[in-house]
């Protein structure tokens, strides 16, 4: 059974669809281990609470670089024997350290269909801003290994949903989270506890 850390930031709700696939027997071959939070007071380690899964935080604003940072969470996911490591909407950038440490072992969940909307800046709400501004009549999720080059790693799963005419940033980010990161994400975590997905090339391939 490998143990899974999960990297967060905000609300948790990736990491609630990952705690409930969990508890319906779903997340096979991984265990909910820890949730590592860079924000004090997110509501994601209410969730961790909630459900018995260790909760630890390690502040963004307490370190002065991104380097020491990495350090701090890398070690931290090393003294809780962590496997596999999920970025469930975490806000921070950690550099090459912690991909050196867990190499194709971290998952990032994007929302957005990658290589489009994506990158440095492409975070949460403004993802969407950009798609509705851009016009775009169909955006998604993607979930994909994290590497050194921000949301460029190995594509593992994506789906699609329409954009709508009368579509909100607000309505927009609702539909895809519920049709497309709620359900990827515990699938791909799942796929890669099961060892089920290689890469070749840089391109990642579930079976
Ligand atoms: C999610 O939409 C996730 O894909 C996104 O932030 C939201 C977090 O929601 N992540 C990124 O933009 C990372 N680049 P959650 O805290 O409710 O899971």
């Amino acid at each position: 059974m490998k143990k899974i850390g999960v990297l967060v930031s905000g609300g948790g709700t990736n990491l609630q669809a990952l705690i409930d696939s969990e508890k319906r027997g779903e997340l096979i071959g991984g265990k909910l281990s820890c949730v590592i939070s860079s924000k004090e007071g997110a509501y994601a380690l209410e969730r961790a609470a909630q459900n018995g899964i260790k909760g630890i935080t390690l502040p963004r604003k307490d370190y002065s670089d991104t380097a020491s940072y990495t350090r701090a969470i890398t070690d931290t996911l090393i003294a809780e024997g962590i496997d596999i490591v999920v970025y469930a909407g975490f806000m921070t950038i950690l550099d090459e350290q912690i991909v050196r440490q867990f190499p194709y072992k971290m998952l990032n969940v994007h929302p957005a269909l990658i290589p489009s909307f994506c990158g440095k800046g492409f975070y949460g709400l403004h993802v969407h801003e950009e798609v509705l501004k851009r016009g775009v009549k169909v955006t998604g999720a993607t979930v994909h290994f994290v590497t050194e080059v921000c949301d460029g790693g190995p594509i593992v799963l994506q789906k699609a949903v329409d954009v709508r005419n009368d579509d909100t940033p607000e309505t927009l980010q609702r539909r895809v989270m519920e049709e497309c990161e709620w359900k990827l994400l515990p699938q791909a975590v799942s796929l890669l506890c099961q060892d089920r997905i290689t890469v070749k090339d840089n391109v990642a391939y579930a079976n």
